[in-house]
């Protein structure tokens, strides 16, 4: 079954090849010759994965999904949660964001945090929606070089290694990623038999 995958992130892209099986033909947008960037506007996860997954439903007519994920951290009220990507400013980078988190942080003793992903699948123009999530905790200083976004500074619960410290196998064994992963291929597992 052919989906593509309306992402321009590399690093997502190789999560996701990494959890499903080859019946699975996975094209990103740079392999069908899409070439845009497509906008997150919304002030929710489940909007902006929906508007994602439509955005490039409506120019292909091919079934698609998107994911869209936050870091809701507990003693910062749940940011930077849907901002994620730019939190620290517009050029969405790494390792600025992690600064910004990290000083946000200092001195607050509850470190706790989770990563949400949600993926929107549009099959044969109706859409449904998968949820995973990842519990955890920040840690004070960076560990790794694996991974991408805030890796270096998130342990989940279960490991006492940074997502960054992990193999893609090793992440794909907690991350919130992986369980809407997982929850999406059993959907199409069984959207296939019902065919
Ligand atoms: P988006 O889903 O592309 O909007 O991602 C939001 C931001 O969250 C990314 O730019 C990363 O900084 C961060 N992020 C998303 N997924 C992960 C992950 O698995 N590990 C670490 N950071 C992530």
């Amino acid at each position: 079954m052919k989906l593509i995958f309306a992402t321009n992130n590399q690093h997502k892209v190789d999560e996701l090849r990494s959890l499903v099986t080859t019946e699975f033909d996975i094209i990103t947008l740079k392999e069908a010759g899409i070439d845009i960037d497509i906008p997150e506007p919304y002030d929710t996860l489940e909007e902006n994965a929906t508007g994602k997954a439509r955005t490039i439903f409506d120019m292909t007519s091919t079934n698609c999904f998107s994911e869209d994920t936050g870091l809701e951290v507990t003693a910062l009220n749940g940011e930077p949660g849907v901002k994620s990507a730019r939190y620290a400013g517009n050029n969405r980078s790494f390792d600025a964001n992690i600064d910004k988190l990290l000083i946000n942080l200092a001195g607050k003793p509850d470190r706790s945090a989770r990563f949400r992903t949600v993926i929107s699948l549009i099959l044969d123009g109706h859409e449904t929606q998968f949820e995973g999530e990842c519990k955890g905790r920040i840690i004070e200083t960076r560990r790794g070089d694996q991974g991408f976004g805030y890796d270096p500074v998130f342990v989940p619960e279960g490991s006492d290694k940074t997502f960054a410290e992990m193999t893609l196998t090793e992440k794909g064994e907690f991350s919130h990623r992986a369980r809407a992963t997982q929850k999406l291929v059993a959907f199409l597992n069984t959207y296939k038999l019902n065919d």
